[in-house]
């Protein structure tokens, strides 16, 4: 499966001791990209689960779509 997410960010965070979860005293970083609370992993990832492989899908406003094709646009 591919997934598009859209980020804002435009360079690294550093982490530091206060980014360890106090319960499991670890750093969980997302990988999927839908994180709310990117760049740490809030479980979102869980509605990936069943994700078809060969499928783009795009996550907006809460919602998953699998698309055909993507297109962009350069506003230059
Ligand atoms: S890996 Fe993205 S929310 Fe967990």
């Amino acid at each position: 499966m591919t997934r598009l997410v859209e980020l804002e960010a435009t360079g690294p965070r550093k982490l530091d001791p206060s980014d360890i979860d106090g319960e499991k005293g670890d750093v969980a970083i997302c990988q999927c990209g839908l994180s709310e609370s990117f760049p740490f992993c809030d479980g979102s990832h869980r509605r990936t689960e069943d994700e078809e492989p060969e499928t783009t899908y795009v996550y907006e406003d809460g919602e998953r779509n699998a698309v055909d094709r993507v297109v962009t646009v350069d506003d230059e």
